[in-house]
């Protein structure tokens, strides 16, 4: 088979490190802020509260960020939110050599482990 040119492999690098970025960062929070509408429209009471506390932020240049960061209400609906809701729910872990402990099970070394943030999330 014919190695493609340096040139194609660079391209091919960057579409993957592009894309790669892409889900990571745009999926993540399109699915955050969709469930945090959803939750919001299910629970208007909590609707209110927040309208209520953003009401004196009229645009983009009536904020610093640092201010949002210390709303309890916009803080607690994006918290509660991301733990009923996680993105990324599964995630993979490459286990230490020396294996771990977790939850009172020993996880052998070197083995691939897959976690689920929901089951840590809920009350079993
Ligand atoms: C609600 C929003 C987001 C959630 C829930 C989220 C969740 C996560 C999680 C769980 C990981 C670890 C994955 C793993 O190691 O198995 C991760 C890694 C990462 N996220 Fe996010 N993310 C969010 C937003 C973003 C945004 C906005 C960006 C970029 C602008 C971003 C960029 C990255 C990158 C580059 C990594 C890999 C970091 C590394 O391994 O060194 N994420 N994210």
């Amino acid at each position: 088979m014919l190695e493609p040119p340096l040139s194609s492999w660079v391209l091919v690098l960057l579409c993957k490190l592009i894309g790669v970025r892409v889900v990571a960062g745009v999926d993540t929070t399109a699915v955050t802020l969709a469930y945090i509408s959803y939750e919001l429209v299910k629970h208007p009471e909590l609707f209110k509260t927040l309208q209520e506390e953003l009401a004196k932020y009229t645009d983009v240049d009536s904020f610093k960020s640092t201010e949002l960061e210390q709303l309890p209400m916009l803080n607690a609906v994006i918290k509660e939110t991301l733990r009923m809701w996680p993105p990324v729910a599964p995630f993979a872990r490459l286990v230490p050599l020396q294996g771990t402990t977790l939850g009172g099970y020993h996880i052998p070394g070197n083995v691939h482990s897959l976690n689920s943030l929901i089951a840590g999330t809920y009350r079993p």
